[in-house]
């Protein structure tokens, strides 16, 4: 097995008590890193996609968390700033209440979330090394947003399953939606992927259906930010529509997520899609390009039934998403 390249964007400073990320909105231009000393850094961080992935932004939190407790800081204050940075994915949530019970319990908040960060590592490369066992030598895969490395605490989830696949030796070619208005696939996905040297094409969303028309997908893999009992999926916005395609074309759908990325005890009115700020939509690189005064939608996730799913790929087995298999899960 070739070396494979270890990127990790959340890096804990324990000398200087603080936390280094890497800053996605400069990449792929630039790796710059973005060095947070208390929750507010974090929150902001956070609420402004300097970090973002489900998974990251739960390992994040619970730095923040930390870093409250080095500082002094109201714990419950910290904790409910860094609840109301982004609405949908549960990662974030799952990793607060870790360490507020920490916390509550008279435990280090800091060593909880050094637990929670390390514990991902695992994670993403199980749901990689069990994963990998899906795609066949010669496939070409489609994935949507950044499920990666960056979008974790390292491998990723959809891109760990692609990354063993590479590294086992497999012949594999990834197509990355470029995933707008935030365009994860052609910066970060075509970042993470290019820096080892797997084979990555970048499309507009648009062009998917007509490669899946063309025969040329064999497989797609992507994320979740947040995954129902039902096995109903929440992921970036162009999911469903992924979805829907692979159905129609006869292609295997596939979700990549850790267990924190299920939500057992909220159902679909609990869960709030994130609206983003309209000028994402409406600017590209600072230029205006809808007229002004037009309105846009922003929504920057969406839900993809059960039904138009193959499989789920956890760090415990591959399963279907139906409620008796996800329950066993736990
Ligand atoms: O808005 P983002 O960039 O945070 O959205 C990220 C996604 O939708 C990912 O697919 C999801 O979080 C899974 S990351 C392993």
């Amino acid at each position: 097995m070739n070396k494979m390249k270890d990127l990790r964007p959340i890096i804990w400073n324990d000398n200087k008590k603080e936390l280094i990320l890497i800053d996605q909105r400069k990449l792929p231009h630039k790796l710059e890193y973005f060095v947070c000393k208390n929750y507010k850094d974090v929150a902001y961080a956070i609420k402004d996609m300097v970090v973002r992935g489900a998974p990251a932004i739960g390992v994040t939190a619970g730095y923040g968390m930390a870093l409250a407790e080095i500082n002094g800081d109201d714990i419950y204050k910290a904790y409910n700033t860094l609840r109301n940075t982004r609405p949908t994915a549960v990662n974030l949530f799952w990793a607060l209440d870790r360490c507020l019970k920490a916390y509550n319990e008279g435990r280090s908040i800091l060593e909880e979330a050094k637990k929670i960060h390390e514990e991902d590592i695992e994670t993403c490369k199980k749901i990689g090394m069990i994963g990998e066992k899906l795609i066949e030598d010669g496939d070409t895969i489609l994935t949507h947003c950044n499920a990666g490395a960056l979008a974790t605490s390292a491998y990723g989830t959809a891109l760990s399953v692609i990354r063993f696949a590479y590294y086992n030796g497999k012949k594999i070619k990834v197509i990355a939606d470029e995933t707008r208005p935030r365009l994860q696939g052609a910066k970060l996905t075509a970042f993470e992927l290019n820096y080892e040297g797997i084979p990555v094409k970048v499309i507009t969303d648009n062009t998917a259906g007509f490669l899946m028309q063309k025969g040329e997908i064999d497989k797609i893999i992507v994320g979740a930010d947040r995954i129902l009992a039902d096995g109903t999926v929440y992921n970036k916005i162009g999911t469903y529509s992924l979805a829907v395609l692979a159905k129609y074309h006869g292609i295997p759908f596939y979700v990549a997520a850790p267990l924190s990325t299920f939500d057992l005890k909220s159902s679909e009115k609990d869960v709030i899609i994130e609206e983003r700020d309209e000028k994402e939509v409406a600017y590209i690189d600072g230029i205006r390009i809808v007229p002004e005064g037009v309105n846009c939608y922003n929504y920057a996730f969406d839900k993809t039934p059960p039904d138009l799913i193959t499989a789920i790929i956890t760090e415990k087995g591959i399963i279907k998403p139906k409620k008796e298999e996800i329950l066993r899960l736990f």
